[in-house]
């Protein structure tokens, strides 16, 4: 039997090119196409075929998916406006002839949700299930990586106000949802949804302890309510669009046990278990300290 054409979509990005890496690695002897709006950035890595491919010109992208088997969809980062360039994208490969789907959605989109993007997956995973495709889709957590975002401020503040409460994050790292999207690509799509999380769900105090030992700095965690988290975001000049989408979003919807669940999807796709926070964090050590 043939080995599938596999095909990357935005693939320019950091998931998609270390997703196109572990192919690589784990010696896929189909093809391997990368997709991205900017060939010249991703340049020539070996044993790859570069093609232009953009979600919002679905005829281009029609015709960048010409013998492909297997297309992952990795969600762009233009929160607000992606789901029709998502809806172009599953058009596209269907009109293509792609046979099977893998796609990057988040964990529990259903409605009612916190996340003001939650609509944009749950609006593409019901069109790739309506597409008559076989599909994978991969509903990753919470990067670790996000962490690293948050905490250098925290740990110079020395406190972290959050409106959380004892809620748990099953925060997964870039690499593993890359090993489990590559995972996807390397085996036939059997219709099924996997929450991809790391190793364990944490609270915000365990995570601020680990911090806290790695920078040798201490980090008071401090409750308050979304409308307190906001309005001391909003004094410290965060602009009301980060603070509600982000901020208070994200805090409630892990308060709401949403991003709570741990799986054994990294293990199960690519054989290999996730990477802990504390390792992702440890490994990142001058990062939380704001020296890079
Ligand atoms: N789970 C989380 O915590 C978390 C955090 C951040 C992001 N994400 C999601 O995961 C995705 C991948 O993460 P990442 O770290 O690789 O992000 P990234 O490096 O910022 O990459 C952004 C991605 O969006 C693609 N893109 C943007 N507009 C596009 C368009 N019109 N057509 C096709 N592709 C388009 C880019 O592809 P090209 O440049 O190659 O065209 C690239 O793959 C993000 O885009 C976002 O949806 C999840």
């Amino acid at each position: 039997m043939t080995e599938p054409t596999l095909f990357i979509g935005g693939a320019g990005g950091k998931l998609g090119r270390r997703v196109i890496d572990l192919l690589r690695q784990r010696g896929h002897a189909g093809r391997i196409i990368a997709g991205t709006r900017d060939p010249e950035k991703l340049g020539h890595p070996e044993g790859v075929e570069v093609r232009r491919a953009d979600y919002t010109d679905p005829a281009g992208l029609e015709s960048a998916l010409g013998g492909v088997d297997r297309f992952l969809i990795i969600s762009t980062d233009q929160i607000g406006t992606r789901l029709a360039n998502h809806l172009n994208a599953v058009a596209a490969a269907r009109a293509a002839g792609v046979k099977e789907l893998v796609y990057t959605s988040m964990p529990a989109p259903e409605a009612p949700s916190a996340i003001s993007f939650a609509p944009e997956h749950l609006g593409t995973e019901q069109a790739i299930k309506a597409s008559g495709l076989r599909y994978t889709i991969l509903r990753m957590s919470w990067y670790t990586e996000n962490l690293l975002g948050t905490l250098p401020g925290v740990l110079a503040r020395g406190q972290w106000y959050t409106s959380a409460g004892d809620g748990r994050v099953s925060y997964v790292s870039r690499e593993d949802c890359a090993r489990a999207a590559a995972g996807a690509l390397l085996r036939p799509a059997a219709d099924r949804t996997y929450t991809v999380t790391g190793p364990a769900a944490l609270t915000t105090r365990e995570i601020a302890a680990e911090a806290s030992r790695l920078a040798g700095r201490p980090i008071a965690v401090v409750d308050v309510g979304d409308e307190q988290l906001a309005a001391g975001a909003r004094a410290a000049g965060v602009p009301d669009y980060v603070i509600e989408n982000f901020i208070v979003a994200f805090d409630r919807n892990t308060r709401e046990r949403k991003v709570a669940s741990v799986t054994d999807a990294v293990e199960s796709l690519w054989g290999e278990r996730p990477i802990s926070v504390a390792d992702v964090l440890a490994a990142n050590r001058a990062a939380l300290l704001g020296a890079a």
